[in-house]
């Protein structure tokens, strides 16, 4: 079972881990891979963000504390006149993955920015090689609304497109 709840201050050293763990691929985000802690937290845990951990359920495991898998950061995407739409990030450990902790994730961000009245959500940079994301994604309802050519360069193939995804919430 998975438990999506706030973060606090205790999870700061679990979402470093699992985030040091993606940045460091290289390949999803684009972010320095070598960014330090400070500079990750500082980011994850912005002013306007809404951070959540996923942890397993404590009956799943015999120590005490539940451990985390995954994190996300939800925010106004702009400030202003742009700050009606939310935008958020995500990061799940590698050895979570495919269990369908994104997946729960996600959805539960969707509910969240609603409950806390955005209009709309858009991811500004999900690079067109991460299939699994572009596949949750567009089964969350996020459409492609536009391409940068070559905006990504990946470690392994090299420039590759990015993908802008965007959902109103209005009349949805
Ligand atoms: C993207 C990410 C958050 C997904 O988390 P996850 O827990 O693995 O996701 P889920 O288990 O819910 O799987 C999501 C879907 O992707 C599919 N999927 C998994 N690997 C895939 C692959 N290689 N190709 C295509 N689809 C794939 C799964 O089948 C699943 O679809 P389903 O629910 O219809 O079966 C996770 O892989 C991650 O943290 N990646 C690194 C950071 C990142 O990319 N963040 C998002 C940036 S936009």
């Amino acid at each position: 079972m998975l438990n999506i709840r706030p973060a606090t201050e205790q999870d700061r050293d679990a979402i470093w881990r699992i985030f040091h763990e993606v940045v460091a691929a290289g390949d999803t985000y684009p972010f320095d891979p070598k960014m330090s802690r400070e500079d990750a937290l500082a980011y994850w845990f912005g002013t306007d963000n809404h951070t959540y951990v996923a942890e397993l359920d404590r009956l799943n495991r015999s120590s005490s504390k539940p451990p985390i898998v995954g994190s996300y950061t939800l925010h106004p995407n702009q400030s202003g006149g742009g700050a009606h739409v939310a935008n958020a990030a995500f990061i799940v450990a590698k050895v979570a993955r495919g269990k369908g902790i994104g997946r729960a994730m996600g959805e539960h961000c969707l509910n969240e920015a609603r409950r806390l009245g955005f209009r709309a959500m858009q991811f500004n940079f999900v690079v067109s090689t991460n299939d699994s994301a572009v596949k949750l994604w567009r089964s969350l309802g996020m459409k492609i609304v536009g391409t940068l050519p070559g905006a990504f360069r990946h470690p392994e193939k090299g420039y590759v497109d990015v993908y802008v995804m965007f959902q109103s919430f209005e009349n949805a």
